[in-house]
């Protein structure tokens, strides 16, 4: 059976996972480093790539059937490369929902990480703080989540179970461990998914808070499920650009939200450079770990 994304833009010549493929082997041509990690760089948080060495970078527009980005400050590109002595793939920019109404462009990068053999993803953000003891500038890091865009990745396929909990429990101890270390504050909470693109009405802000969200924004949620689905370890952090409409009194804009991911992203590049090579070193340590001979008895 065709899962439902693949009905509503199917290509009359290629199925998704023939364009898939198409994508996969452009980078493979492209680029010989195979990270096992992916981080999605959300709204502002671009810059992370900067600290990355012997980097390639692919604009999205030359990589064939991958979706168009348009949302200021987004810029589209994969950039591979070492953050430390890890291997790492950064998505920088992604596709909104409501950027086009079509669940398939958000997913495609996830598909594709799959793909490419990602077996870690970080996802980050910018959101509104709804927990009334945020501030702007705040980083959470993504305990939960709620699906307020009603949509679901898994629509039509095969029944599958969700991971529980879908933000990996060991990965949210590593990043809280490296925060320690670093002295940097982090929040902890759940992420609430809305479709926007408008900002939230204060009543709107009041049912999140009901309903037990801690900070709200328009992208992550399906995104994180797919991969969760697929079997990766996924993680999310949050940077709080804003309070929430009805906090604060003052009227949201996209610069505003541009503007406060600019002022933190010396500290979240520090966070998440830390929490890469930490995890770097984890999965060094359980592979050499696991790939010794069994011993005879
Ligand atoms: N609401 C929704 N999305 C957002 C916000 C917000 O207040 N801030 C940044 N992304």
């Amino acid at each position: 059976m065709k899962n439902n994304a693949e009905k509503k833009t199917a290509s009359p010549a290629l199925s998704l996972e023939q364009r898939v493929k198409k994508s996969v082997s452009f980078i493979r041509k492209t680029t010989r480093v195979r990270p096992e990690i992916a981080i999605i760089l959300g709204s502002g948080l671009g810059s992370l790539t900067s600290t990355m060495s012997r980097q390639t970078f692919i604009d999205t527009a030359a990589i064939p059937f991958y979706p168009r980005l348009t949302v200021e400050g987004h810029r589209g590109a994969l950039v591979f490369g070492h953050c430390g002595s890890v291997l790492l793939l950064a998505f920088q920019g992604r596709a909104h929902f409501y950027e086009t109404g079509d669940l398939e462009t958000v997913l495609y990068p996830i598909r594709l990480a799959h793909a490419l053999g990602i077996t870690t993803l970080i996802v980050t953000n910018a959101a509104g703080g709804v927990n009334n003891s945020f501030r702007a500038g705040d980083l959470m890091l993504m305990n939960d989540q709620i699906n307020l865009t009603f949509e679901n990745p898994l629509i039509g396929v095969a029944p599958r179970l969700m991971r529980a909990p879908l933000y990996d429990e060991h990965l949210r101890q590593l990043i809280t461990g490296v925060a320690g270390k670093l002295a940097l504050p982090l929040r902890e909470g759940v992420y609430c998914g809305v479709k926007g693109p408008s900002y939230e009405t204060a009543a709107e802000i009041e049912m999140v808070r009901t309903l037990g969200g801690d900070a709200v924004g328009m992208s992550t949620v399906n995104e994180a499920s797919l991969a969760a689905a697929y079997g990766m370890r996924v993680a999310g952090i949050s940077c709080i650009t804003n309070l929430a409409t009805g906090i604060s009194s003052e009227k949201l804009s996209h610069a505003e939200v541009t503007e406060v991911a600019d002022r933190v992203k010396e500290q979240f590049s520090a966070l998440v450079n830390a929490v890469i090579t930490a995890i770097g070193s984890r999965s060094r340590a359980h592979s050499a770990l696991h790939s010794r001979k069994p011993r005879r008895v």
